[in-house]
């Protein structure tokens, strides 16, 4: 009996001590992904002979830094992140992206659900090696998560295309005439001009610009982007863009229906449903407090890579505001950008969509106070009092006080 005991269990290792073997050498055998980057100290230079001649662009010969710069607008849900990301959208040295994580996300749940569901750390490794492969231009790796499968690395299924100015203009989107160019790209027209997306070829656009800026609200808190910060073939800056989670609430009700259905009731009756969801503008505020509290602070992965904007100072303010991101992205604004701002804050315009960027921020931005219950208004005060403590925004005690937006619950604070 003991005899056979050993023989099993002899046999047991040397089966190990094969297979290990065998991971070994085909570990051995294939090249290093790049998507691990903490342990990739060796991956090839990223082909710097598709710069366009346009631009005084002029890469270092660094081995493993770019020159390219990175500029992340970490928001959430409903807090004016499509309006402030055409602050980036309009430059002409910025190849930006809309919610590319939007992909991702959709490989591993349902959207209705998924935007507020806490990220387990799988995905979480999912989004930084997508969003590490999109700042340094390989959009080619979404087609892992697009749905239907790219061939050929053609796709008409690349979310909100339309919203990238980048995509929807040549080379990535071929038109002949030269005037549409000078256009904004008219969204409908986009959809139907640029639907087929060459990723190949738009990666070659976002390598011709000294700038990649990506947005997302799908990012809980700034520390999960903390690896991204300290990769030195990254040069990161975070804008977190905040906005007053009343605000937000209140947005989320009108823009999401069917999700808020029990909010609605809430609004309409005054009187809280038993069954209404807490939890997720909860998860919001604390996500909100935990990411400032880090970003204050200024830990030495965040040094000089993080600025804090209240969404109504950039809505009241949008020229100034947008000059003081610029500055502290050491980019020069674009006179493109300046007349977005001035095209688009004044109160003439008459689109509107859901994500629409164009209004009259200033007088949009405390209308809120004119559609939320006091009752959900108390609620969320209660809910929220830190969040906003730290970021100053007033509570309200009466009705009356909520409705009378004269008096502006936005204190002025700078934030540094
Ligand atoms: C998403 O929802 C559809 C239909 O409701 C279902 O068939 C599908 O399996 C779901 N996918 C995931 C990843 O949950
Ligand atoms: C996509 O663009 C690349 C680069 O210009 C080109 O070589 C390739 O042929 C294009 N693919 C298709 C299917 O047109
Ligand atoms: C927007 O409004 C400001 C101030 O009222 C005005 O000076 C500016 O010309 C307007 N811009 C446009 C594009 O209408
Ligand atoms: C809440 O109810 C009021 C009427 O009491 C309505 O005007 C407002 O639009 C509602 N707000 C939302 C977000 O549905
Ligand atoms: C928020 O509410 C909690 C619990 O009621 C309380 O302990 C905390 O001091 C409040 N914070 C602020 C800033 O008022």
């Amino acid at each position: 009996m003991k005899c056979s005991w050993k023989l099993v269990l002899l046999l047991i290792c040397l089966c190990l001590a094969v297979q290990y073997t065998a991971i070994r050498s085909i570990h051995d055998f294939f090249p290093r992904p790049c998507q691990d980057f903490r342990q990739c100290q060796k991956c090839p230079e990223i082909d710097k002979s598709w710069k366009s001649s346009d631009n005084n662009y002029t890469p270092t010969n660094h081995n493993t830094v770019s020159t390219r710069k990175h500029i992340h607008l970490f928001s959430q849900t409903r807090s004016g992140s499509s309006f402030a990301g055409q602050l980036f959208n309009q430059h002409p040295d910025i190849f930006y992206m809309y919610e590319p994580l939007y992909h991702a996300q959709q490989t591993f749940c349902n959207y209705s659900k998924c935007l507020w569901k806490p990220l387990d750390r799988a995905v979480q490794g999912v989004y930084r090696d997508l969003l590490f492969n999109l700042y340094t231009c390989d959009l080619n790796f979404l087609e892992n998560y697009i749905q239907p499968e790219p061939r050929d690395h053609l796709t008409a299924s690349f979310f909100r295309q339309t919203s990238s100015h980048a995509l929807c203009s040549p080379p990535v989107c071929q038109v002949e005439n030269k005037k549409i160019i000078e256009m904004q790209p008219n969204e409908d027209w986009c959809r139907k001009k640029c639907r087929l997306l060459n990723l190949t070829l738009a990666s070659m656009a976002c390598q011709s610009r000294s700038h990649v800026s990506i947005k997302t609200v799908r990012i809980p808190q700034v520390s999960d982007l903390r690896l991204l910060t300290e990769d030195p073939r990254l040069d990161l800056r975070i804008i977190h863009l905040v906005r007053d989670p009343r605000a937000i609430l209140a947005s989320r009700i009108t823009a999401f229906p069917d999700q808020f259905i029990a909010w609605k009731i809430w609004n309409a009756t005054d009187r809280q449903p038993h069954y209404v969801d807490l939890g997720q503008i909860t998860k919001t505020c604390q996500d909100m407090e935990y990411s400032v509290d880090i970003g204050l602070k200024k830990p030495a992965w965040l040094h000089r890579r993080y600025l804090l904007v209240r969404y109504e100072d950039l809505a009241l303010n949008p020229e100034a505001k947008a000059k003081e991101i610029y500055k502290f992205l050491d980019l020069d604004i674009d006179n493109k950008v300046l007349t977005w701002i001035s095209q688009n804050t004044n109160a003439t315009s008459s689109a509107k969509s859901k994500y629409s960027t164009s209004r009259d921020s200033k007088t949009t931005t405390e209308s809120w106070r004119l559609h939320l219950g006091f009752d959900i208004v108390k609620t969320v005060q209660k809910l929220c009092n830190n969040t906003l403590d730290l970021l100053g925004y007033k509570t309200v005690q009466s009705e009356e006080e909520l409705r009378n937006i004269r008096n502006s619950l936005v204190e002025p604070r700078t934030f540094s």
